[in-house]
């Protein structure tokens, strides 16, 4: 799954239970059945869009590891009745007599009591018959959605969300990650709808009222991935490399998959390339992605069926911005890894999923990287994903990567933030690094190839990469111990080095909070000095040891050296500092011409540890405005990414009308100065990163109120309004926000609110719902986040939390609102 990155400190409200660990045990299964396959049929009926039910029948064929008389598995919101339910030998024999059946709502579970026990050993089939379901609008579970066709009419369709905790919802099960089976699965639903789920279509046989569609036998998997889909969708297919491809959206929308088409093919390729291991290790032949009207999370990788936001999949070049191109791709990426990464190999239990998600963020920037080679998707992968996870990672409430304290769905939910994903995927590019590729990959095959069809734990992984690690590695110590010191507890290292003649001193502690005893770190460590320059060997060049108080670099200080940079390339999860000298000698460097060669990632690198350790009070603020008084003359897309996140934190932390709020204003306008001459309001077409550059850039202009930008916007906006003349889709959210903020008149508003309720396309109904948040009229404020929970009103289900985002971001008396709200 692929998280919407809005703000979970909000609304990931974290269900903990506060009782004795056997009492949270109770939300686990025991193991004393192992389900091996299940026979699922589910029938729609013609209204389904009014009344909202749907019926199941399974036959879950399972085996006992002890001796009992009570089956307990997970349902919730189903309905049946002891009447409803068989037990048999596998294959039937007679059956065994149901004595009670009871229902747990918190636990979202169901223990059926037999009348004599169960064997040890055995096989048996439980059956739930004719039990009722809710098709709920709440995009978890099976549930349903509508949108508008052409004619303006609804439509509607029916799709699972499962993911983490809801698959229990559809049928009963056992819900855990670990305990994988395959699924049959057929679909009744009205016959002019085409249904769709993991494996190929077996049969469709359409002589009763209602369609039947059968389907083939699923790999064995989670019951997570388990997903079917009842749509009156359109397809665009591509069979490439003996794999059907069909991309399903709305009629009006299908155009719109041509680029995700044609990418996933090649995605597939490359994470082949990468493991070999194909795809089709998995017995499909084919691969369904679906565009969904309301999604509630990003993506979701279900195995043959992926689904997606329509914003996460769909594109053109004439409509869609350069980074909705960047999202579809990285997004597509990410989902398709999980077809190894997630579905072949899974995450045992969800204390640990960064297995699944930490994986699919590095391979989100890295498969892509190899079709996408000019977007810089390396060192995308810094600025989006590492840096921001230090910030989430130092505080003291952070948890470790593997969360032991992970039991009800609550917890479960809570383990899809950012340290799984961003944290995840940056201590994996560590050790891909750390190993260098032919070791890294030759590691991940043998894990793949070892834990296929089964569920994995970390040490598995680490286990399975030991076997490839040779002398050339030079690793200090077994790759378990070295991992586990990142994977087993929250925070990272800040190193600290200091130069006493000519050596240079290492030392750890662990940045921002204290623990105790103090957390230690093997932190394998890349540099580079003035005399080399040598910012491309991201290889460990030393080890910091957990015992070793300090480290030393023996002359690494010559006579003639003016500066040393540690954690080139951002290679290791650290922060770093220096002493007074180091520092003085950093910053006159970057003064130089071409600042003194040091790289634009090591600039930014060296902006965000300079400004988040005076955020710390580690050094001064003098001391870090200083270091970062190079921007002046930097128009580099990456030293300006981390500089105006760390400026952002500023703006939220000082009353922007105080003193102190102008200066700083006047401070960051006066050093994007250059920056802002390097780009333009035209349509040129520029490489990508710097589109990226120059809408983050007027973004930053128009906000600070730089008088060119706010014109030029308000004359495009003017332009739009009277003569109908399009805005080019990258520079539509600066041209909007700004118009509506430059304003107090509540035309362009207006204008702006028409154009989203006529709005077909999900990423300009987007841009217009952040755009409608930077006003600063507290009347309209209000009204909108009025809209924002009206049933069947213009803004959807899913960007409910989008307009609040909008309203709290886009000005500071938008906060009190949004909080009063
Ligand atoms: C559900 O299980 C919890 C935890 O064991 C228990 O406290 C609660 O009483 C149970 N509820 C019902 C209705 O059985
Ligand atoms: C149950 O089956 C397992 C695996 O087949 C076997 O190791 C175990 O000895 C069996 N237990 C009994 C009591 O038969
Ligand atoms: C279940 O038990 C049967 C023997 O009763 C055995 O043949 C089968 O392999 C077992 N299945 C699983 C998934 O353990
Ligand atoms: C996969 O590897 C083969 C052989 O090295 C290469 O020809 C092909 O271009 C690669 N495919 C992709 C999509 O990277
Ligand atoms: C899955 O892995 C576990 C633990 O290694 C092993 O006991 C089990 O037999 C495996 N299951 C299958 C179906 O291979
Ligand atoms: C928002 O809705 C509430 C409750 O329906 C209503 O009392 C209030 O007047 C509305 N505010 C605006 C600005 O529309």
């Amino acid at each position: 799954m692929i998280a919407i990155k809005i703000i979970l400190l909000l609304f990931l409200l974290h269900q903990s239970v506060k009782s004795e660990d056997n009492e949270k045990a109770k939300y686990r299964l025991n193991g004393n059945l192992i389900p091996s396959k299940y026979e699922i049929e589910l029938t729609v009926m013609d209204n389904f869009g009014s009344k909202g039910q749907f019926y199941g029948n399974v036959k879950i064929h399972f085996n006992t590891t002890v001796e009992t008389s009570e089956i307990t598995l997970h349902s919730d919101k189903l309905k049946f009745e002891p009447t409803n339910i068989q037990i048999s030998f596998d294959p039937p024999q007679n059956s065994i007599a149901v004595s009670n059946v009871n229902f747990n709502t918190t636990l979202q579970m169901v223990t059926i009591k037999t009348q004599a026990p169960l064997s040890l050993n055995n096989s048996y089939v439980l059956s739930v018959n004719n039990y009722e379901g809710i098709l709920d609008l709440d995009m978890s579970g099976f549930y349903r959605s509508s949108y508008k066709n052409a004619q303006g009419e609804s439509e509607w369709i029916a799709v699972t969300q499962f993911q983490p905790s809801s698959a229990r919802r559809a049928f009963p099960c056992f819900d855990e990650p670990q305990y994988k089976a395959k699924f049959d699965i057929i679909m009744n639903h009205p016959e002019n709808y085409h249904a769709v789920s993991n494996a190929e279509i077996k049969s469709i046989d359409g002589s009763a009222k209602l369609k039947k569609t059968t389907f083939k036998t699923s790999p064995i998997m989670s019951t997570y991935v388990v997903a079917f889909a009842v749509t009156k969708f359109a397809g665009m297919t591509a069979s490439i490399n003996n794999i059907k491809h069909t991309i399903w959206s709305s009629i009006e929308t299908i155009r719109d998959s041509q680029y995700a088409l044609s990418i996933s093919p090649k995605l597939l390729k490359v994470m082949e390339n990468f493991t070999n291991v194909p795809y089709t290790i998995s017995g499909l032949t084919k691969l369904d992605q679906f565009s969904i009207p309301d999604f509630s999370a990003g993506a979701m990788e279900n195995w043959g069926m992926v689904t997606y936001r329509e914003t996460a999949v769909l594109w053109n070049p004439y409509e869609y911005s350069t980074q909705n191109k960047e999202r579809v791709g990285t997004v597509v990426a990410h989902e398709l890894s999980h077809m190894l990464f997630g579905n072949l190999v899974t995450t045992k239990w969800w204390s640990s999923t960064w297995l699944n998600e930490g994986f699919a963020t590095f391979f989100e920037y890295f498969s892509l990287a190899e079709i996408e080679k000019d977007w810089e998707l390396d060192l995308q992968f810094i600025l989006e994903e590492h840096q921001p996870v230090l910030i989430s990672d130092c505080l003291e409430k952070a948890k470790p990567l593997t969360n032991p304290d992970v039991f009800t769905s609550g917890d479960v939910s809570a383990m899809f933030g950012t340290t799984t994903y961003s944290k995840g995927g940056s201590v994996i590019r560590m050790m891909s690094l750390f190993l260098g590729e032919k070791t890294f990959y030759a590691g991940l095959n043998a894990y793949l190839e070892d834990r296929k069809f089964n569920y994995s734990v970390p040490e598995d992984l680490f286990s399975k990469i030991q076997e490839k690690v040779d002398s050339s590695n030079h690793l200090p110590e077994k790759l378990s111990v070295i991992m586990n010191s990142w994977t087993e507890k929250h925070g990272f290292p800040m190193i600290t080095v200091k130069k006493s003649d000519n050596d240079l001193i290492l030392s750890q502690t662990q940045f921002f909070t204290n623990v105790t005893p103090p957390t230690k770190w093997y932190i394998p460590v890349t540099y580079t000095t003035s005399d080399e320059k040598k910012f491309s060997d991201l290889k460990a060049r030393i080890w910091m040891l957990p015992n070793e108080p300090e480290t030393i670099i023996s002359n690494g200080w010559k006579s003639q050296t003016n500066w040393i940079i540690l954690n080139i390339g951002v290679s290791a999860f650290v922060r770093v500092n220096y002493d007074d000298t180091l520092w003085t000698g950093l910053q006159q460097a970057l003064k130089k011409e071409h600042f003194d060669g040091i790289t634009p990632i090591n600039r930014a690198q060296i902006v965000d540890d300079a400004m988040n350790l005076a955020r710390a009070s580690i050094i001064t603020y003098e001391r870090a405005f200083n270091v970062i008084s190079f921007l002046q003359k930097d128009t580099d897309y990456y030293p300006w990414y981390s500089a105006f996140r760390t400026f952002a934190y500023l703006r939220r932390r000082i009353d922007r009308e105080s003193p102190l709020g102008k200066i700083l204003d006047k401070y960051i306008q006066r050093m994007t100065g250059a920056l802002y001459k390097s780009v333009d309001f035209s349509n040129n077409r520029v490489r990508h990163v710097d589109m990226l550059k120059k809408v983050l850039t007027l973004t930053w202009a128009c906000q600070l109120g730089v008088s060119d930008c706010v014109s030029q916007s308000q004359t495009l906006f003017n332009n739009l309004m009277s003569n109908n003349k399009v805005i080019d889709p990258n520079l539509r959210s600066v041209v909007y926000c700004t118009a509506v903020r430059s304003t107090n008149k509540n035309d362009n508003w207006e204008y702006l609110w028409k154009k989203l309720e006529g709005s077909k396309m999900a990423s300009e109904s987007v841009t217009i719902i952040s755009a409608l948040g930077c006003t600063k009229n507290a009347d309209i404020l209000r009204r909108y986040l009025n809209e924002s929970i009206k049933e069947n009103g213009v803004i959807r289900r899913q960007d409910g939390q989008s307009v609040f985002k909008a309203v709290i971001s886009g000005s500071p008396q938008g906060v009190t609102i949004g909080l009063n709200f």
